[in-house]
């Protein structure tokens, strides 16, 4: 039984950074996400009686043991509902940068626990589906869906929703490329050194269900002004935990600076655009539908830039084959 399945990245709007519970993977706020088109992960999963065990094959190379056992911890949730699934070959091929702030793991972990579910004798619901894939990685349930999507902790466990569908507000996203280099501290080992450390933590998670409110309104509302205040607030707000915390942790390099200040100025200039920025150097400049050319130019012109990549808002994870 083979089956294959794609998913895309997702950009938080409102951020998540810090769990509530390492072990189970709960994250101490919610989060509001786009889902990007263009960028795309494919994951073939083959479950096979032959195999000793379970093997990954990522961009066309085996996979580190560190990447495999990751993997393996994931198909293992499933085990524990359908203990006669075998081990599985799984190949997986992302289009952009693995582990370089674009979200990886979102779309790998989406991509993944929708090709499973898809070979189950009885495919699990959304919710329990959602509940496994935030295990594996916190950010991606958000992937399941597209367009503008709320992750919300509930009771010891999250729940995941569609706030407003790709086509009723269909923004641009403009990624600035500043390094290709994949990050030296990932995000859980950032967040619990934020939680543990930073003298600002207790702030950041008190703020954050206003931030969420204010967000959910102005994308039901289609604010563009109102939704680009919350996101540059939360985005500076969660690097400001992180530069707090000790060793204080600072993804950014110049360019990423550079980049910050250019989309300011370009808003300065009339142009309906924000930034975000997560766990990495990159910079992603989110632009009312119709005008980012002249903000990818914009960009594209900051030395250091290595890249530009454009994107709509996508669709949510789904079976490509069979
Ligand atoms: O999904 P994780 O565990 O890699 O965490 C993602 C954290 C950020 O990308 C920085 C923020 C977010 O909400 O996506």
């Amino acid at each position: 039984m083979e089956i294959t399945a794609v998913a895309h990245p997702n950009i938080a709007l409102v951020k998540y950074w810090g769990k509530a519970d390492v072990r189970r993977n709960l994250p101490a706020v919610g989060s509001i996400s786009v889902t990007l088109d263009r960028l795309t992960t494919t994951t073939t999963v083959r479950f096979d009686a032959d195999l000793d065990r379970d093997e990954l094959v990522l961009d066309g190379q085996p996979a580190t043991p560190e990447r495999t056992a990751r993997v393996s911890r994931c198909l293992d949730l499933f085990r524990h509902r359908a203990p006669d699934l075998p081990a599985a070959m799984v190949e997986s091929t992302n289009s952009f940068p693995t582990a370089a702030g674009l979200a990886s793991s979102a779309s790998g972990f989406a991509a993944l626990v929708t090709a499973v579910n898809g070979a189950l004798k009885s495919p699990l619901g959304v919710g329990e589906l959602a509940e496994i894939a935030r295990r594996c990685s916190g950010s991606s349930p958000r992937s399941l869906f597209g367009g503008f999507v709320e992750l919300a902790p509930e009771d010891g466990t999250t729940t995941v929703r569609p706030i407003l569908d790709r086509r009723d507000w269909p923004l641009e996203v403009v990624i600035a490329v500043t390094s290709r280099a994949a990050k030296k501290i990932g995000s859980t080992d950032g967040m619990e050194l934020s939680r543990t450390t930073s003298p600002f933590y207790d702030a950041w998670v008190e703020r954050s269900p206003g931030d969420l409110a204010t967000a959910r309104t102005a994308i039901e509302a289609r604010d563009f002004a109102a939704l680009g205040a919350v996101a540059e607030a939360s985005c500076l707000a969660m690097h400001a935990v992180a530069m707090a915390a000790r060793p204080g942790l600072v993804y950014w390099n110049g360019t990423t600076v550079e980049c910050l200040h250019r989309v300011r100025e370009l808003r300065g200039d009339g142009l309906p655009v924000f930034f975000t920025i997560d766990a990495g150097p990159q910079i992603k400049a989110i632009c009312e539908p119709g005008s980012s050319d002249p903000v990818a130019s914009a960009l594209a012109d900051i030395p250091g830039v290595a890249e530009i990549v454009r994107c709509g808002l996508g669709d949510g994870a789904r079976i490509v084959a069979p």
